[in-house]
């Protein structure tokens, strides 16, 4: 019987489109899977969407829809966009599936009757965008991972007792192998040992989640729902035999890989989830770093984004695989840009293994018609020196990628394509060519042979990662479909000799440099208004909308307007920016969130006269930084002779949030 692999990727939220920060999480579970069907391992690879909570509910108010509408429109960008980037996922669960609203439910039961679940009242703070409760926090204190104002919460709810596992999940995280990288287990581990109080597991304020069993009045708590997918999706607390079966072989998952933002539900909640539920634990929680753009890290709430398709539309899937697995350190934050990506692009891809491919095949091609030759094994140093490269090649990627060291293991590989082209200009298999002895034939088939069995075996390896343009460079190597491949028995040697070359085809035609400049005009193009907290003031005007002047404007039409996001905020927070006679620091409540914008109006309106003020805010301006401080939005002011603000308001009562059209 074979051996089985259960991995999964976290499910997104649907308040965001997808990005490239999300892509990176599901290629490198790609890979890790892809692989383990080569290597015989009997695979169930699981991602999808996480639609319930309040943040969802805010979003889709605020895009004017219902949850469900636009959880639908968002999971199903998410789908397509897998697979365009030809990620091989078995299951995508949604979280608004019956199937998994059902045995959320269960898990919740069964945990209930175990005596891990206590009713009781929570008074605390809570910050929507996270979806996490912030221990020790006081109104008006930000949110420690994401800096936003975290609001108050005073509820009656179920309580987890997640105090009762303190002493059992310190005994986990002993096994070096369940947390990984181990910084984030030295992290979490010192967070659980300065105590753990119990966890709220449900809310009453709002109703888009899973009602809890037997109170419908009350829903699960979003993170304890999102967890359950793992076991959900596998056909966990389902009736159905099969379901059953599937839970009983894949469970539990081998590899549940993860962003480091998430790591405290993954590895302290989620365990004790199971641990109270009686279920086994994963065998391993792997954490990632952070995409960086602009020096932060990419997300929709910053504005810094790049989307997935401008990349699939210039370059391709593979060539953002690569890049993505190859360029950040595994476990590290690692930043993006289009030159990096075109520059790794034409050294590695056209340069590298597409040259590799093209001029090796060629040249069998021309001098052999086409039919692998047959090599003499002269056993000449500089032929052993590939045959051996190749061998320490295929034993350090295989350890470097089960450590989850992708780049190193790209990066090994890429050694022998660099070994091989160099063996090639060495040996001049074109200046043999030209010869008619028969030693010199002889030694044309050995280098060619030499140079396509290394071809074979760097495209072998690099399959999982670059599935599309691997599956090509095998068959134009006349060895058919690649998916059979047996990647556990690689070798040196196992080209036949006499293969029938298939159809010769560029797989990385190189990247000119207006690929750059085409991707980042894409981006500035289609840049989706970011519906969050995004944006700031320009530099000279800080965050106050300037008057157009009168007749002497050029005319816009209501598509240009329709542009502008206007919606009503209230200012819950001013305080003067220190150092600075203009400027007021402002938190103002938009509906779907508290945004920090910067103001100057200092010199108009005393901060504390502006508490509790409705304004109007243009909600979709790209953020920037004043003094050091992010500004994420702009107030409409109207601006009177000598420069005095003064702020849009409205004479009958607005709820916070609406949209001005
Ligand atoms: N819905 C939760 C996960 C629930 S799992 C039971 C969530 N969703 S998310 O959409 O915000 O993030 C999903 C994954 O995408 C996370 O692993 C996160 O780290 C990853 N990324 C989102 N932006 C990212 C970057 N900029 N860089 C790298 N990964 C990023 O959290």
């Amino acid at each position: 019987m074979s051996k089985k692999f259960y991995i999964t990727t976290p499910i997104y939220y649907v308040n965001a489109r997808p990005h490239i920060g999300h892509a990176y999480t599901t290629i490198a579970c790609d890979t890790i899977a892809r692989r383990q069907r080569l290597l015989g391992a009997d695979t169930f690879f699981l991602t999808g969407t996480d639609e319930h909570g309040q943040k969802i509910e805010r979003a889709a108010a605020a895009a004017g829809k219902t949850p469900q509408q636009y959880a639908d429109e968002i999971s199903s960008e998410f789908r397509q966009l897998w697979k365009r980037m030809k990620i091989s996922n078995d299951d995508f669960i949604r979280t608004t599936e019956e199937r998994h609203i059902k045995r959320t439910q269960e898990l919740f039961r069964r945990i209930r009757d175990n005596g891990f679940i206590y009713k009781g009242t929570y008074t605390g703070q809570y910050c929507v965008s996270d979806e996490l409760y912030v221990d020790g926090a006081q109104p008006g204190d930000p949110c420690p991972t994401c800096g936003r104002i975290t609001e108050t919460v005073h509820e009656e709810n179920y309580f987890f007792k997640l105090s009762a596992f303190q002493d059992k999940l310190l005994e986990l995280y002993a096994n070096p192998d369940f947390i990984r990288p181990e910084t984030r287990r030295n992290e979490v581990a010192s967070f659980v040992q300065s105590g753990l109080r119990d966890l709220s597991i449900t809310r009453s304020t709002f109703s888009w989640g899973i009602p809890v069993p037997d109170d419908p009045k009350q829903v699960i708590y979003v993170w304890f729902d999102a967890l359950a997918n793992y076991l959900t999706a596998i056909g966990y607390g389902s009736s159905h035999s099969g379901a059953q079966e599937a839970f009983r072989k894949y469970w539990p998952a081998d590899v549940q890989m993860i962003g480091k933002e998430i790591v405290r539900f993954h590895c302290v909640y989620w365990p004790a989830f199971l641990m109270a539920a009686g279920l086994p634990l994963p065998n391993a929680i792997v954490a990632h770093g952070w995409l960086l753009f602009e020096e932060s890290k990419m997300s929709k709430s910053r504005g810094n984004i790049v989307r997935t398709e401008t990349i699939l539309d210039v370059l391709g899937a593979d060539a953002l695989r690569y890049f993505l697995l190859r360029e950040v350190v595994f476990g590290q934050d690692g930043s993006f840009s289009f030159d990096a990506l075109v520059q790794r692009y034409n050294s590695d891809l056209a340069n590298g293994l597409g040259n590799l491919a093209s001029r090796t095949l060629t040249m069998i091609n021309r001098y052999f018609n086409g039919e692998v030759p047959y090599s003499s094994h002269s056993g000449k140093p500089a032929d052993d020196a590939i045959a051996q490269a190749a061998h320490r090649t295929i034993r350090e990627f295989r350890t470097l990628f089960d450590q989850f060291q992708f780049s190193r293991a790209l990066e090994y590989a890429w050694t022998l394509v660099a070994a091989v082209d160099k063996y090639i200009v060495e040996n001049e298999p074109w200046a043999l060519g030209e010869k008619k002895d028969e030693d010199s034939r002889s030694r044309l088939a050995t280098v060619l042979y030499t140079a396509a069995e290394a071809l074979r075996i760097a495209t072998a390896l690099a399959h999982p990662v670059m599935p599309e343009a691997t599956a090509n460079i095998w068959e134009q190597l006349g060895l058919g479909d690649i998916q059979k491949l047996a990647l556990g028995e690689l070798a040196w040697g196992q080209l036949p000799q006499g293969t029938k070359l298939g159809q010769i085809q560029p797989v990385f035609p190189r990247a000119d440099k207006s690929a750059v400049e085409r991707m980042q005009t894409m981006e500035d193009q289609q840049r989706v208004a970011p519906a969050a907290d995004v944006v700031a003031a320009p530099a000279q005007t800080p965050a106050v909308a300037p008057t157009p002047g009168p007749a002497t404007s050029e005319k816009i039409s209501i598509d240009d307007f329709a542009k502008v996001e206007l919606r009503v905020g209230l200012v819950k927070v001013a305080e003067r920016v220190p150092k600075s006679d203009k400027l007021l620091r402002l938190e103002i409540d938009i509906g779907s969130e508290v945004r920090q914008v910067l103001a100057g109006i200092a010199e108009a309106y005393a901060p504390e006269t502006l508490v509790g003020r409705k304004v109007v805010i243009v909600a979709n301006l790209a953020p920037r930084k004043l003094r050091g401080m992010e500004s994420n939005g702009m107030i409409v002011a109207a601006s009177l002779d000598g420069g005095k603000p003064v702020l849009a308001g409205f004479l009958e009562d607005v709820p916070v949030g609406a949209r001005l059209k």
